[in-house]
């Protein structure tokens, strides 16, 4: 840590607008259950995502797209349970704010009221201008979503960089501009290029947290499970890998498995 970093005990949506002022950089990482918000939490993480990649991690589907809003209750509850300092920010699924700005608020408010979680994030522009404004108004904390949205992927078929043609550009920073208009306090960029995503973090004052977005934006935002090399299938270049905690954990299992087979587990020590 360095010697001018503030130290805060518990992060606030106003936190991390005053991180943005002070050109801290604001850590965000997913978490999807108790015992990995506990120990995120406990690293001092500033922002945890409730995102709908535990749709792919924690389910295997292929998209974002059928996870429930249940199941994103689900997973919000037990991250809420473990954390003591982060700020919690839970990912309106597919299917839950799309059809009118009632639902999407509907929708908000069973996540804020049954699991507890601190904000939501919903993908999209202009085109969800009214179900922000309806969250908003609520007095529900909304992070935006902008570039790669997922929950897109049938439209867009495919997962490459986004916004990377002048018109789509100029769309993404129209769009950044209105959800800080409509009061939205941060936005994620996702796979956008850098010089794009470095032009939105100067034109906007919310913290703008990218995600293959390159380094000059606000802060970075990474699926837990794939930094902790934890998914093995998923290699895109702006991925870090901290862990190869896929084969630690294999490499452990064979282990046990082999001291069960060979009689050696447990020990005297080991029973009563
Ligand atoms: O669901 C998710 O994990 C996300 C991040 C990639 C930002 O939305």
């Amino acid at each position: 840590m360095s010697a001018s970093r503030k130290e805060y005990k518990r992060i606030t949506t106003n936190t991390l607008i005053e991180m943005k002022q002070h050109g801290e950089k604001i850590s965000m990482l997913t978490a999807y259950d108790y015992s990995m918000a506990k120990a995120v939490d406990a690293a001092n993480i500033d922002v945890i995502l409730v995102g709908d990649s535990a749709s792919n991690v924690m389910s295997g589907h292929e998209t974002t797209v059928p996870i429930t809003l249940d199941q994103m209750i689900y997973h919000a509850t037990a991250v809420i349970r473990a954390v003591k300092r982060a700020l919690v920010v839970v990912d309106l699924p597919f299917g839950s704010y799309q059809s009118d700005a009632k639902e999407a608020l509907r929708s908000s408010i069973r996540i804020m009221k049954e699991s507890g979680a601190h904000a939501v994030k919903i993908e999209g522009g202009k085109e969800v201008k009214d179900s922000m404004e309806r969250i908003l108004n609520a007095g529900i904390p909304v992070m935006g979503h902008l570039g790669l949205t997922p929950q897109s992927i049938y439209k867009f078929g495919t997962y490459s960089v986004r916004a990377r043609e002048e018109e789509e550009a100029a769309k993404l920073l129209a769009d950044a501009q209105l959800l800080e208009k409509l009061g939205c306090f941060a936005l994620v960029l996702e796979k956008i290029p850098a010089a794009l995503a470095a032009k939105v973090a100067k034109t906007v004052n919310i913290p703008v947290i990218g995600i293959g977005a390159g380094s000059a934006v606000d802060g970075q935002v990474l699926v837990l499970h794939d930094m902790l090399g934890l998914t093995t299938e998923f290699s895109p270049r702006f991925l870090r890998r901290y862990m190869n905690l896929y084969d630690q954990m294999t490499d452990a299992v064979t282990s046990y498995i082999s001291d069960v087979k060979a009689n050696d587990f447990p020990n005297d020590k080991e029973q009563y």
